[in-house]
């Protein structure tokens, strides 16, 4: 008798491709579910040379996702050292940026090595950073594993370390050959660093995208689930408008800074009430809503979008409230020394309308006034 024959179908990962349109520097950012497994053959795709690389991530990540991604490379003929820092913004720094450094010789990467940057927009910026300048500049592929690199870090191209003296100081726009971001990765991220990155997920609606802002009112739930089918979809959607405005704007002069919607009031909010208090796109989603008030004012927003926003921005269980503690001559130093600041006016970006942002210029009185910020006793 014949054993019977069980012909598997060859099993075909979905993703979504966005592309990231800049000339001869263009890459693709590939979405999906559990496809760090593919990374190897996508990196191949990519134009990558096999052979010796490096994984630069956390402890943390490295836990949890460390050995996968060096199988994934190994099986394409990759051969991966893993080099891991501590997880936390203080890794941006010029100590840990050496350490990178003496790693990467050690490991005895040339020219052609690959660095896999695996984690959130720390490991992010730091490896990115590495890579475009050890030997000038070697290949470099994101892996963002939080929502905030998977939807904006990871793109774009801006990599850098910190300064005592300032955030993101010093660094390079240098753009990655490839980014894969596996959504499936995003079932172990805290609560509320998921959440944070929401915020940002919601101003790509409110600067760019009407009919996504109704969409993430339908869909918030299964969201905050993490529906992988539907973090796909989100994940993808977001990448694709960043993509645009990259492309259209590289080094960040014009439609670029659209992207600092709700970020001037966010950055005053954090820088006044101690970095570290409210994560990044808690400070954003306030900025958001205080932004939408200033339109309201000066762009003819509508009160009804605005209050739209806020509740979706509540939803996502993010704050929208300035804070009550806030020194207001600190929050306005704060104001005055962002650095989007020109001459004694501040840009801002506004809406028009839900889905449309411009920037206009406001004086600090502008400003203050429709926030009813009380004077300080
Ligand atoms: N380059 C850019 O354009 C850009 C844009 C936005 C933010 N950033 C930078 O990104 C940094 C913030 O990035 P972040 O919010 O991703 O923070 P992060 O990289 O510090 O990650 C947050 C925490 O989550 C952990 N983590 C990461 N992935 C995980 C996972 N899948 N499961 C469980 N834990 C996980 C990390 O170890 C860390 O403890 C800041 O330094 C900011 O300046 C850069
Ligand atoms: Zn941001």
């Amino acid at each position: 008798m014949r054993p019977i024959r069980v012909k598997m179908p060859a099993t075909k990962v979905k993703m979504q491709t966005v592309r990231v349109n800049l000339g001869p520097a263009s890459y693709p950012a590939q979405v999906g579910a559990s496809i760090l497994d593919q990374l190897g053959k996508l990196a191949l795709d990519a134009g990558l040379k096999p052979g010796r690389c490096a994984i630069v991530t956390d402890t943390n990540v490295e836990k949890l996702y460390g050995a996968q991604v060096a199988d994934a490379l190994e099986k394409s003929g990759f051969a991966p050292v893993v080099i891991s820092v501590p997880p936390g913004e203080s890794s941006k720094s010029l100590a840990t940026l050496e350490l990178l450094y003496d790693r990467m010789t050690a490991a005895g990467l040339d020219r052609a090595s690959a660095v896999f940057a695996l984690g959130g927009g720390v490991v992010g910026d730091l490896a990115g950073f590495g890579a475009a300048t050890y030997l000038r500049g070697i290949p470099l592929v994101q892996i963002p594993t939080t929502v905030v690199a998977q939807v904006d870090s990871a793109l774009g191209g801006k990599t850098g370390i910190n300064h005592r003296h300032a955030k993101n100081l010093i660094g390079a726009f240098y753009q990655p050959r490839l980014i894969v971001a596996d959504v499936a990765t995003l079932a172990t991220l805290p609560a509320r660093e998921f959440r944070e990155g929401l915020a940002e997920v919601i101003k790509y609606g409110a600067i760019m995208d009407a009919p996504m802002i109704a969409d993430l009112e339908r869909d918030l739930d299964a969201i905050l689930a993490r529906k992988l089918g539907l973090l796909e979809l989100v994940v993808a959607r977001s990448l694709a408008h960043k993509a645009a405005v990259v492309s259209a704007d590289e080094r960040d002069d014009g439609l670029r800074k659209l992207l600092n919607f709700g970020h001037t009031i966010g950055h005053a909010i954090e820088a006044s009430s101690g970095y570290g208090k409210y994560f990044h796109g808690e400070a954003v989603a306030i900025g958001m809503v205080a932004a939408s008030r200033l339109s309201s004012a000066y762009a003819g927003f509508s009160a009804d979008d605005a209050s739209r926003l806020q509740r979706l921005l509540e939803r996502a269980g993010l704050p929208t409230a300035m804070p009550t503690k806030l020194r207001n001559d600190e929050f306005l130093r704060a104001l005055s020394l962002d650095k989007k600041r020109a001459a004694g006016a501040i840009e801002f970006v506004l809406l028009d309308r839900l889905g449309h942002a411009l920037t206009r210029s406001l004086s600090i009185d502008e400003i203050v006034r429709p926030l009813s910020m009380a004077p300080d006793p």
